[in-house]
């Protein structure tokens, strides 16, 4: 069996100063916000999984359906022989491409979450004893330094995670992809679609409570992270469709007035009953949109598929 690897490109002590300065940056800033990269320690990637299977949450199924039919035709057209894959989080979509690519000699999962990559690294190896699995710990929003690995390569970015950049940062992550693809590689982009907003709010907030204890989670690693004494009941989960922008932001919403310290930071952050704290975004696309960012980043389109109901699509983009 060839050997599972773990690269962590970013050190542990680059995560405590990013935590740090997003952290900062988002309590003491106007309006008050954080990145959703923060929500995933083991906890936190393990309440998403739970998230995948609730019945509100349509996304992963409809991303699967997607991949069920197609897998051999993305096989086909990218012809890829490695198979990158940004916020891997549990692979577990992954396994139609793992299947279909009938020459692929590498995968390279790439996550912040060592939990995941660890637990999804270990199966796909005991799975594939051919394969070369080197896990990154890695922030695909920082430099994207891919190892050296057969072409050509198929970068799979799934689950909508492109949603949760804010347009530019969206902008800046997508000709980073470009510039690290070799010609004749490609990007398989997940995006979750424009849709009725009952549908849409009620994916991010579903009646199990899930996601609301997903996004209080964010609290408990800033509380363990930089000794903070955030009282998690004392925030409400709220999920709000922003029409205008066209994306989902998930809020936490203070009860009641209260101060919170950070000891770490030697912070006091004041919040007003009411005051909100925007813990992500989910940007919702439409197809002319999706084609226009992948042409704007120097890549070809040559591929849009969605389920049967039009909720999700996948497409397939070329470095030129
Ligand atoms: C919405 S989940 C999607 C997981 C999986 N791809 C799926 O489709 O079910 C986002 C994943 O991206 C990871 N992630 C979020 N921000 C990241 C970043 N800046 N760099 C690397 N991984 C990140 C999270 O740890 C999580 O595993």
């Amino acid at each position: 069996m060839s050997p599972f690897r773990v690269t962590r490109i970013m050190p542990e002590d680059a995560t405590d100063a990013a935590l740090r300065a997003d952290v900062l940056a988002g309590l003491t800033g106007t309006p008050r916000a954080l990145p959703p990269k923060w929500f995933y320690d083991a906890r936190g990637s393990d309440l998403f999984e739970r998230i995948t299977a609730l019945p509100e949450y349509y996304p992963t199924r409809a991303e699967r359906e997607i991949l069920a039919v197609r897998a051999g035709e993305i096989a086909a057209v990218s012809g890829a022989r490695s198979l990158v894959e940004l916020g891997s989080g549990s692979s577990e979509k992954t396994r139609y491409l793992l299947d279909a690519l009938s020459g692929l000699s590498a995968y390279v999962p790439v996550d912040v979450s060592e939990s995941a990559l660890r637990q999804a690294g270990r199966a796909i190896t005991a799975e594939r004893p051919g394969l070369d699995v080197h896990a990154l710990i890695a922030d695909f929003t920082a430099d994207l330094e891919l190892p050296e690995t057969p072409g050509p390569r198929l970068v799979a970015f799934l689950g909508g995670t492109v949603g949760n950049l804010l347009p530019e940062e969206r902008s800046a992550f997508l000709t980073s992809v470009r510039v690290a693809l070799a010609p004749g590689d490609t990007l398989l982009l997940g995006t979750d679609l424009v849709k009725d907003e009952r549908v849409l709010v009620r994916a991010y907030d579903d009646a199990a409570g899930v996601t609301a204890a997903f996004n209080r989670n964010v609290l408990s690693v800033i509380n363990r992270e930089l000794a903070a004494d955030f009282d998690l009941e004392a925030f409400e989960h709220v999920a709000r469709w922003n029409a205008e922008r066209e994306w989902i932001e998930m809020r936490l919403r203070a009860r009641t007035a209260q101060t919170v310290k950070i000891k770490e930071l030697d912070l006091a952050v004041d919040f007003a009953a009411g005051e909100e704290l925007r813990t992500e975004v989910s940007a919702k696309f439409r197809e002319e949109r999706v084609r226009a960012e992948l042409v704007a980043a120097g890549l070809e389109p040559v591929r849009w598929w969605t389920d049967e109901a039009h909720r999700f699509a996948l497409s397939l983009a070329r470095h030129p």
